[in-house]
């Protein structure tokens, strides 16, 4: 089972004489039980590919299937409640899409939904709670009174609790603070390795889950400019930065290290940390060999700068 599109095109405008395609012929194929980044800069095309994963979006051209559901441009639209169910999106800003007024009504809204029993809902909302880190005392809570972080945890579990195969998340860590964002982002990797979940991310941010994702797709105005390992997006960092994308600068440090002691054809390291135990090594292995790098392009500290934002 897996996720593959052909030749999909999408226009928001599919009847109007300017017609613009938001998607433009994306062939795509991901493995079920990967952990997949999808960056690209904004207006590119991330948010609309997303929404194709469950059929809120329909392809105007082409076709594509989704675990055991095929969608082709023109053909009727098959049903989509399980596929809806299988296949989680957590849009941008989720906490949007709270409304209950305690923590436990808001992830058992789903479940019941989906004809749940209130206890099945219920001992699904505290294994879902715990899922992303929080525990049953939040289930009595207000969700409008939670922290940022905590909110979007929140929505996170309500998604969770309908026991996805997959789950696809539009720039997950817009707005949060530099630690909610490490700790979804490593919240995000245990659900893929413990509980095998697929885990999709759309974000312009790739340093965030540079560590974590094994696949990347790449979008620009509609196109699919790159599909591949980390390794290889490593490898193709050069074109896809004069294209515009954003590269983390862990990867051009590991760039420059790689280029200047010849280790190109080694895995990349991709936090400050590994980069650094690297060059460690390599520099007890040569000893007085090793030339030591520019000062302006010594890798340590890399990534601290850039917190500030978002
Ligand atoms: N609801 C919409 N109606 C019309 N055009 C849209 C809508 N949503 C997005 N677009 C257009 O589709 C293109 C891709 O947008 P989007 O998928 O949101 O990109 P991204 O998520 O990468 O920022 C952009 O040109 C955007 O203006
Ligand atoms: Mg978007």
């Amino acid at each position: 089972m897996s996720i593959d599109f052909e030749q999909v095109s999408f226009a928001y405008d599919e009847h109007s004489l300017w017609r613009n395609s938001a998607l433009e012929q994306i062939s795509l194929h991901l493995e079920t039980g990967v952990f997949a980044g999808i960056a690209g800069a904004s207006g590119s095309g991330k948010s609309t590919l997303m929404q194709h994963f469950n059929g809120i979006l329909k392809p105007t051209e082409g076709k594509l299937r989704v675990l055991d559901v095929t969608m082709q441009a023109g053909d009727k639209a098959p049903p989509l409640r399980e596929l809806r169910r299988r296949v989680g999106l957590v849009f941008q800003f989720p906490e949007q899409q709270l409304f209950e007024d305690t923590v436990e009504k808001d992830i058992c809204f789903g479940p019941l939904n989906f004809g749940c029993t209130p206890d099945e809902a219920k001992q699904r909302a505290r294994r879902a709670l715990s899922l992303v880190g929080l525990d049953d005392s939040f289930l009595p809570r207000n969700p409008f009174h939670l922290s940022g972080g905590q909110m979007r945890k929140v929505a996170i579990a309500s998604v969770l609790a309908m026991e996805p195969d997959i789950i696809a998340l539009d720039e997950p860590a817009a707005t949060l603070d530099p630690q909610s964002r490490s700790e979804l982002a490593s919240m995000l990797s245990r659900l893929h390795r413990e509980e095998g979940k697929t885990v999709l991310v759309v974000t312009h941010r790739m340093e965030e889950i540079l560590p974590f994702a094994d696949q990347w797709i790449v979008m620009e105005d509609g196109h699919k400019s790159f599909q591949g390992s980390v390794k290889e997006l490593v490898q193709e960092a050069g074109r896809l930065q004069a294209s515009g994308l954003a590269i983390p600068d862990c990867i051009r440090y590991w760039n420059e290290v790689a280029a200047h002691y010849g280790l190109e054809e080694e895995e990349p390291c991709l936090t400050a940390e590994s980069l650094a135990d690297r060059l460690a090594v390599l520099s007890d292995q040569v000893g007085n060999a090793v030339t030591p790098l520019p000062k302006e392009e010594a890798p340590l500290g890399l990534e601290t700068s850039r917190e500030g934002d978002g």
